[in-house]
């Protein structure tokens, strides 16, 4: 069996500098939290939590005697506006192109536009970004919920920062037909294009791709999906442990990707566990 590393894999850069930014403030300070996870990530959360860092999920529990570390996708304006209310040392990993998504969102409705935002309407990001809008704002998850929304002349389109390419695309060319003024501002970044635009390159060609993350991160599940719809033979997986080595009878070429959020160490472990696989069967 071959196995293809996707060209852009794991880590981007927001996130790593998230992970980097705990490491730092827990060697220097003492009571650490995240306020939720600090990825989309169990085993690296696990990790931070054997060293000290515990995840609060709830900012009105934090006080003068925390230092809290902002997750890479961000938080709303009122519960920044309540840590600073209650004292607590705020350490900001938000992403830098998260923040310009929050400062576009406040632009575009501080602009009067009336803001479509493509992404998911339950994910903090989502939450954060929608809370810089003064105005009236619709979140989007495809081209097709923009049927039934009610918009003004003049709109705005921006989105969640990993979201699709094709489907922002599409939502555009469906906003131009319905709104007198359209102003697009595309907040999705490179590193999700990147990791979108390999994976595809990849499971065009394979027999079987492997999709390592998350279950409950956004970017891993979309990578997921994206790999599924051109390789009927993908699987999305958090560990090795959810291997079996029937997955690879009669594979030739195996795909392998893995969302932002997943550390180096799970890659390997799979790229260990196909080692194996394979090794048995030469060996056989
Ligand atoms: Fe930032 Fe993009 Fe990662 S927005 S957190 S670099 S996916």
């Amino acid at each position: 069996m071959k196995i293809y590393l996707a060209d852009y894999a794991g880590f981007c850069f927001g996130v790593e500098r998230a992970i980097n930014i705990v490491k730092e403030q827990s060697h220097i300070k003492d009571n650490v939290r995240t306020l939720g996870p600090i990825i989309h990530n169990p085993q690296v959360v696990k990790q931070f939590e054997d060293n000290g860092v515990l995840v609060e999920r709830d900012a009105g529990k934090l006080d003068s005697s925390h230092s809290v570390v902002l997750r890479s996708h961000g938080i709303t304006k009122s519960t920044y506006e309540k840590l600073k209310k209650n004292n607590v040392d705020i350490i900001d990993a938000t992403c830098p192109f998260v923040n310009k998504a929050h400062e576009e969102a406040a632009k575009l409705s501080g602009d009067g536009y009336d803001v479509v935002v493509l992404g998911e309407a339950d994910h903090p990001e989502v939450k954060g970004i929608v809370s810089y809008i003064k105005g009236k704002y619709h979140i989007i998850s495809d081209e097709k919920d923009i049927e039934n929304v009610d918009l003004d002349s003049k709109v705005g389109l921006i989105a969640q920062t990993t979201q699709d390419r094709e489907v922002f695309n599409r939502v555009r060319k469906l906003l131009e037909t319905r709104a007198k003024e359209l102003k697009v501002v595309n907040t999705i970044c490179n590193a999700t294009n990147l990791r979108q635009h390999a994976a595809k390159k990849l499971a065009k060609s394979v027999d079987l791709m492997l999709v390592i993350g998350g279950k409950n991160s956004g970017n891993t599940t979309r990578l997921f999906k994206i790999c599924r719809e051109l390789c009927a033979n993908t699987y999305h997986i958090e560990t090795a442990g959810e291997l079996t080595k029937d997955m690879f009878d009669n594979v030739e070429n195996i795909g392998i990707t893995a969302g932002a959020s997943t550390p180096d160490f799970l890659i390997e472990e799979v790229l260990e566990y196909i080692n194996e696989v394979n090794d048995a069967g030469e060996q056989s």
